[in-house]
């Protein structure tokens, strides 16, 4: 007699859709340079299905884009190893995150979102636009010494085409890692929201103990 009425009840994917749509799930990377976000974060990816959002994939490419306004602001900014102001690199990672969300129906809700925050304008600007919008659910932080990821990023400079990736940019990164990226990790770190992952060992050892947050 009650048959019908399973049809009738939304389902649970479609409940939570309703709901995700709303509020996007967020999990900042953070860590230096070569320090294994991007590798990770491919890994991520495949194995639990979030999507993947680098706030420096987002800036190089709108840096290429023909007639772009911030193009050469960008550029400059990457060369000297200096972080954007909040507004372009904010925009275009709720720019993505929008388009995601529009195009696979509220289906793909969870971000993996690398790179960022960087600095203190990079976290005053992302609480005040986007603070309400998105739950956050905790900072993954890639601990790696700065010699470990020297070595790394300058192998990847022999192919990679990145206009930092030598070692003159490289000495001004890891200046603005440590002075303005390591205290907004530690901010963090406060409220109990960093999840620690030692990095300088073998890529799937490093997964391996990154999947433990995720399970
Ligand atoms: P990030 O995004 O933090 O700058 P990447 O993921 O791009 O770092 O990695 C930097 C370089 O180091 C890449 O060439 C990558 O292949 C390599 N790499 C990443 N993780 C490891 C690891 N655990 N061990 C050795 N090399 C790694
Ligand atoms: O994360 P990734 O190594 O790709 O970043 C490359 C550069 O992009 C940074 O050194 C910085 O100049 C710029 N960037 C930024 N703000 C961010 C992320 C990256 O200005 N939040
Ligand atoms: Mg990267």
């Amino acid at each position: 007699m009650f048959n019908f009425i399973p049809s009738l009840l939304p389902s649970v994917q479609a409940v939570r859709r309703i709901f995700s749509m709303a509020k996007p799930q967020v999990i900042f990377v953070l860590g230096g340079p070569g320090a294994g976000k991007g590798t990770q974060c491919a890994k991520i990816v495949e194995k639990f299905g979030y999507v993947h959002l680098s706030a420096g994939d987002l800036l190089r490419k709108e840096k290429n884009t023909p007639d772009s306004k911030v193009g050469q602001l960008i550029a400059n900014y990457i060369k000297e190893g200096k972080i954007v102001p909040v507004k372009i690199t904010c925009g275009l990672l709720e720019k993505a995150m929008n388009e995601t969300m529009e195009e696979t129906n509220g289906e793909k809700y969870k971000f993996l979102i690398d790179g960022f925050p960087r600095n203190k304008d990079n976290l005053d600007g992302w609480n005040d636009a986007m603070n309400d919008k998105v739950d956050l659910k905790f900072v993954l932080f890639f601990d790696c010494p700065e010699s470990v990821c020297t070595t790394r990023i300058l192998e990847r400079g022999q192919t990679s085409g990145r206009t930092d990736d030598n070692a003159d940019s490289l000495k001004k990164r890891f200046n603005t890692y440590a002075t303005e990226t390591k205290p907004i990790i530690d901010h963090y770190g406060e409220s109990g929201k960093v999840r620690k992952i030692a990095a300088d060992h073998d890529p799937e050892t490093v997964f391996q103990e990154t999947s433990k947050y995720f399970q």
